[in-house]
């Protein structure tokens, strides 16, 4: 079969002018290509095509191949869908409709689907190919095997294939292609990396880094090389003021969640994408750009010069939305919390004498308002047109490498016209010479000289390409790869825990997040956020509303129930800057129940710039019961906020209720001694934020109606019973709770409404209603009283 099809094949070419004896020189025997995994998605889209492509690119010059999608499904079902999918395969557009009917027909005819389950599945494999050959007479170039698998798999699969389906010892070449996880961190990539290499060689293994086959990234280094002499000397920190490499995408990761939920964009697309864009930049120039070795010696050395990050150097941001995706996608309950993050910035410098002080920018996001790739070299203007403002030598200088998408909507390299006019690369590349009026990364598309491919090429396509080759520079090595781990893992260890900004997406981000570089360190340039539930709708950030008024005398906001929270979470978080600010501590006493429940769960999940790490947690009141028990108001603290927050250890004080077996028991002196910590703590006992709900009864804290009011102004804590259960409580008294310097009381939900207008018409009772008697002698008291509970 396969004489006929090459044949065939030269038949067709020989019309396209190609002698016989060109093909005999270029004759490179048979090769079986074999996608594992290759009826799924990624195979679906891009695979086939590729491997398409290959074909009728290498077919003509003598090659022979047959084609594998191996799989888990039997054959009989899985055969069909396959077919289904390489059908679909389409011809470049300078093929005639004819001559792509036959060659699609030949690509079919050469392709088929085997089950690869077992290591005798890999093995029948092996002796397939081999009779093959012998029967077509061809002689076996090599087997290039695809993962198109889990990672989980891929030692498996590759020790399969080294067991079973090598060729044989002194011939063709084996040559195994993995996608990308290569782990999940530094450690995970070392043993992954050390399982296949018990089965595989070092220049068997292919990993692709998808981006290294973009067209304009493979083009950095030759740019580089062609325009030495324009770039040699401004390619320093003397010249570069700061290099930024940008990926932004529109779109979600809905569908996703399980693989990204795991990853987060850190190493989802920088840790991989965008380093490789980084280190093509700023690598020394080989002497060969061939030389696969020179140039990752080259790479090596950038990673060595990256300094450490530290957390000050990133910022991460998560969409809105994303929350419900993982409680779906991965069947959680509403009260899981996702802290991985869609949105990162992150600020590298290096050590090496070349870069000093030269920021480097790395930013990727899901969710943004535009998709769009670049790496952006923008250099030092010391230029200053008095007059002419708009001359081009006062623009910014910069060179961008522009992977695709946004306004341009194509690949090229552009270079401001007030740096050089760069040499045009060589063959398969053009100068863009109209243009359309638009901004291409800050100016005018006319400010430049562009230069883009003459055919657009997809990255798989030219990656198949290079793996036929053997080309090995636009593959990640285990060095490589290994190199890059170490630099992002320690930064990665240092956000887990940390909460991302939540944005809403698209246009709604406004410039929520936007980033500013001080010094080594990064942080967005908005510090409040305030994001309303109904972003999700596409109500903007300024959408927030509350209105304020007064309540029994005091300052009153009120507004439907998720605002409020929103409201009062962000004074609060004002009210810990500002003592922090001043005194480097922030004293807040928490109460229980069910109403600060969805206060507790907004600060976990909004406020990741709340000093937590400066805040005191203590506690209002708590039921005698053992804290590891539900109906405690620290068990519900703990799980709603303490445990998703950083708050130190010994900066959390809850109430100790029990002592030993005994719970709230007189003789233990507990109240006393809560007492007396907060005493110790506390200057002037005086916590800076109190945090109090209120019941049906106008109880408040622990403290019930018919109980001695007065008693409850004189020490800070005490015990009390409560009509319902459990009967035993610890509370602060209002003794406490007026020396704070602000209180709020929450109040949330039409079965407070009736309370609250009993409440407004009432005096200051508080043996009747205990609330009442909450009137901070120095500080400020404000209501917090959600339209429900206001207006019925
Ligand atoms: C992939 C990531 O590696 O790269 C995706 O897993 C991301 O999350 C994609 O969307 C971006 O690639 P491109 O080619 O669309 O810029």
């Amino acid at each position: 079969m396969f004489v006929s099809v090459v044949l065939l094949v030269l038949v067709l070419c020989a019309r396209g002018g190609r002698g016989e004896d060109d093909v005999k020189k270029q004759s490179r025997g048979h090769v079986s290509v074999v996608i594992v995994g290759g009826t799924g998605d990624l195979a679906r889209k891009y695979l086939w095509q590729g491997f398409f492509q290959l074909y009728l690119n290498h077919v003509s010059r003598g090659s022979t191949f047959s084609f594998y999608a191996g799989g888990q499904s039997p054959s009989d079902k899985a055969t069909p869908i396959f077919f289904g999918i390489v059908k679909a395969v389409s011809c470049p557009k300078d093929v005639s409709e004819q001559r792509c009917a036959v060659l699609k027909e030949q690509f079919l005819r050469l392709a088929q689907y085997r089950q690869l389950k077992t290591p005798e599945d890999y093995q029948d494999l092996s002796k397939h190919i081999e009779r093959q050959a012998q029967e077509e007479g061809l002689n076996e170039a090599g087997r290039l095997f695809y993962l198109s698998v889990p990672a989980f798999a891929y030692a498996d699969v590759a020790d399969k294939i080294h067991t079973g389906c090598r060729p044989a010892a002194g011939g063709a070449w084996l040559r195994v292609v993995l996608e990308k996880p290569f782990g999940h961190d530094l450690k995970s990539a070392q043993v992954l990396a050390a399982r296949l290499g018990n089965s595989l060689q070092e220049e068997e293994m292919y990993r692709i880094d998808h981006y290294l086959g973009k067209q304009v990234v493979s083009k950095i280094l030759p740019f580089r090389v062609e325009n030495r002499k324009f770039l040699d000397p401004i390619w320093n920190k003397q010249h570069i003021e700061r290099i930024e490499i940008v990926l932004k995408e529109t779109l979600d990761v809905k569908g996703r969640i399980p693989f990204y939920d795991q990853y987060g964009v850190i190493r989802d697309v920088i840790q991989n994408h965008l380093t490789e864009v980084l280190t093509l930049l700023t690598m020394r120039l080989p002497a060969n750009l061939s030389d696969s070795e020179d140039v990752l010696q080259n790479k090596l050395r950038i990673f060595s010069s990256l300094l450490p990050l530290g957390k000050n150097q990133a910022v991460t941001g998560q969409y809105q939305a994303y929350q419900a995706e993982v409680q779906q996608e991965l069947n959680k309950t509403k009260d899981h919390v996702s802290l991985t993050p869609t949105f990162a910035a992150v600020l590298a410098h290096m050590e090496a004498a070349q870069y000093e002080g030269v920021p480097f920018l790395l930013l990727a996001g899901k969710m943004l308002d535009q998709r769009v790739g670049y790496a952006r070299v923008l250099f030092k203007n010391d230029v200053f047109c008095v007059q002419d403002q708009h001359n081009l030598h006062c623009k910014p200088k910069q060179i961008i490498f522009y992977f695709g998408h946004g306004n341009l909507q194509y690949p090229a390299v552009l270079v401001t016209k007030n740096l050089f006019k760069p040499s045009v690369m060589e063959g398969k590349w053009k100068e863009v010479t109209e243009q359309a009026d638009i901004l291409v990364v800050g100016l005018p598309a006319s400010h430049y000289y562009i230069q883009t491919p003459k055919v657009q090429q997809e990255a798989y396509a030219e990656l198949i390409s290079h793996i036929f080759t053997g080309h090995k520079n636009t593959f990640i090595s285990t060095e490589n790869l290994l190199a890059s781990w170490g630099f992002w893992t320690p930064l990665l260890q240092s956000l887990a825990g940390s909460f991302p900004r939540v944005y809403p997406g698209g246009a709604d981000n406004g410039d929520l997040l936007d980033v500013c570089l001080k010094g080594k360190e990064i942080g967005f340039t908005s510090e409040a956020v305030i994001i309303s539930p109904d972003h999700v709708g596409g109500a903007s950030a300024a959408s927030f509303q509350a209105m304020q008024g007064k309540f029994r005398n005091a300052t009153m906001v009120s507004a439907w129930a998720e605002e409020l929270v929103e409201r009062l979470a962000a004074d609060m978080q004002e009210a810990a800057e500002a003592a922090v600010l001043q005194g480097g501590v922030f004293h807040l006493a928490l109460s229980g129940g069910a109403t600060p429940i969805a206060l507790f769960q907004r600060l976990a999940l909004h406020h990741f710039s709340f000093p937590w790490r400066n805040t005191h947690i203590w506690m209002v009141d708590e039921r005698c019961v053992p804290l590891s028990d539900p109906e405690s108001n620290f068990f519900n603290l703990q799980r709603h906020l303490l445990q998703h927050v950083h708050v130190p250890y010994l900066n959390i004080h809850p109430m100790l209720v029990q002592l030993g077996q005994r719970l709230c028991v007189e003789d233990d002196h507990a109240a006393q001694m809560y007492q007396e910590d907060i005493a110790n703590h506390v200057n002037a006992s005086s916590f800076h934020f109190v945090l109090l709900g209120v019941g049906h009864d106008g109880h408040t804290a622990s403290l019930f109606p018919g109980g001695d009011a007065t008693d409850s102004q004189e020490g800070l804590v005490v015990l009390r019973e409560s009509p319902g259960k459990p009967h035993r409580r610890m509370s602060l008294t209002l003794g406490a709770i007026n020396r704070a310097q602000k209180v709020a009381v929450l109040v949330l939900g039409k079965n407070k409404h009736e309370l609250i207008t009993q409440l407004s018409r009432s005096k200051d009772r508080p043996d009747k209603w205990p609330v009442t008697g909450v009137r901070p002698s120095e500080g400020s008291l404000a209501w917090y009283i959600d339209y429900d509970a206001l207006l019925g």
